[in-house]
């Protein structure tokens, strides 16, 4: 018997939920479930049943949530932001996730979203589906022991407050939404993304928020007294500086945390960024791990290419992978019947040229892009390249 595919109601949620945690591996408690009824947009969430089974059980479930993401201007559109996707262990690998992909797509350009996006699980699974990663991840610890803030890079604390992130979110998701929509690859992050973001793991549940008039972080402590010479784990959620004094004024803080040892990040800090510069000892921080983070798909290549801006005076000619041609230059995008084109792109690869992010040779020496000759490539290099590099430092 056919599965049976339908819009998620509210009927399916204590399910949804329970399907997803076993899926994921996790249990989600009574106020996470009802976390999930106030704030998903059920309309957007297409579950799979089986009829063949008793009760006909949910086997499968993907939704989108309605996002944002900064392109090179900067300039802000709109992005369905995919999440939630899993398939019953028992019906795995039978094209489940490829059909609700599909109606994620279409829930997307319903929406008159030009762009999808989504943070993945696996490294292996989102290229098939037209994704590309767009933005990279740079995992750092830093020995605190070991390092502090050039004094030159020293900024006042004591316009900071400690509170309790959980009843600042207001704050916090305003000076988040100031900050992303200056910066490239960055996502917005309503409230219920923020308490998703900030939600403590592991068995310590001491959150600190040290929040700054112009600026914010959050991180979790988990203490080691490593027998009279403690050094407690500090993990590093989430930094956010609107300017550079607030930025200076929270890693001030955080690198003179009492009998604090390692502090690690995943998210928070930025690539490229100068964190190491204003260390006295930049080897305390350690590059742990690099990955893909934001992957993007273009479903609207015009709308998408037209909103965002060009670093050189330049006209190209691009083809997309479904033998259109655009004429991307800085005043406009246009389509051409140009016989050949000057970039042929291949899907994954569409989303990263856009953001800027991964050079076109880059793209070109992984086989995801051709150039019509290398002079052409460094000017693709130059026209779409974006700097710092993107960075998305949220998880939805
Ligand atoms: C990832 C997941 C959703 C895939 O569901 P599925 O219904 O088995 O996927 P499909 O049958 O539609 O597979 C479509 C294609 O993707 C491939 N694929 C699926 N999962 C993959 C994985 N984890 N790694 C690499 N390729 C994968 C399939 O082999 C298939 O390839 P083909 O088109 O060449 O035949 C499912 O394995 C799952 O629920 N995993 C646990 C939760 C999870 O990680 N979700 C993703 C959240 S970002």
């Amino acid at each position: 018997m056919a599965l049976i595919y339908t819009t998620a109601t509210g009927d399916d949620v204590d399910e949804l939920c329970e399907f997803d945690g076993r899926n994921f591996g996790f249990r989600m408690e009574a106020d996470e479930i009802e976390w999930v009824r106030e704030n998903f947009d059920l309309d957007r969430f297409v579950v799979a049943r089986d009829p063949a089974l008793d009760g006909s059980p949910m086997v499968g479930a993907a939704g989108n949530f309605g996002l944002e993401v900064t392109l090179p201007g900067p300039t802000v559109v709109p992005m369905a932001g995919v999440t939630w996707v899993s398939v019953a262990t028992t019906h795995r690998r039978q094209g489940i996730a490829a059909r609700m992909m599909a109606w994620l797509d279409n829930d997307a350009r319903a929406h008159g979203e030009p762009l999808i996006g989504l943070t993945a699980s696996e490294g292996g699974i989102y290229e098939r589906f037209g994704y590309g990663a767009a933005t990279v991840v740079r995992a750092v610890t830093i020995d605190s022991r070991r390092v502090e803030l050039l004094e030159r890079f020293r900024a006042d604390t004591s316009s900071i407050r400690f509170v309790d992130h959980t009843e600042h979110y207001p704050e916090i998701c305003a000076i988040f939404d100031r900050y992303r929509r200056q910066a490239v690859g960055q996502v917005s992050m309503p409230e219920f993304l923020a308490q998703e973001n900030l939600r403590p793991h592991g068995p310590s549940s001491r959150m600190v928020c040290a929040l700054h008039p112009e600026g914010f972080a959050v991180w979790q402590v988990n203490p080691d007294w490593n027998d009279g010479d403690p050094r407690h784990g500090l993990r590093l959620w989430m930094l956010c500086g609107l300017t550079d004094e607030a930025q200076r004024a929270l890693w001030t803080l955080i690198l003179s945390t009492d009998l604090a040892g390692e502090i690690s990040s995943r998210l928070a800090v930025a690539p490229d960024g100068p964190l190491p510069y204003f260390l006295t000892n930049p080897r305390a921080l350690k590059t742990t791990h690099i990955g893909d983070h934001l992957w993007l798909k273009v479903l609207d290549a015009k709308a998408a290419f037209s909103a965002r801006s060009y670093r050189t005076d330049d006209a190209l000619v691009v083809e997309l992978p479904d033998g259109d041609k655009l004429r991307i230059t800085v005043d406009g995008v246009s389509s051409t019947r140009r016989r050949r084109a000057d970039l042929i792109v291949s899907e994954s690869a569409v989303g990263p040229l856009l953001l800027g992010g991964i050079s076109a040779s880059v793209l070109a020496a992984g086989g995801r892009l051709e150039a019509a000759s290398p002079a052409m490539l460094r000017r693709a290099d130059a026209f779409f390249g974006s700097s710092p590099t993107p960075h998305c430092s949220v998880g939805f």
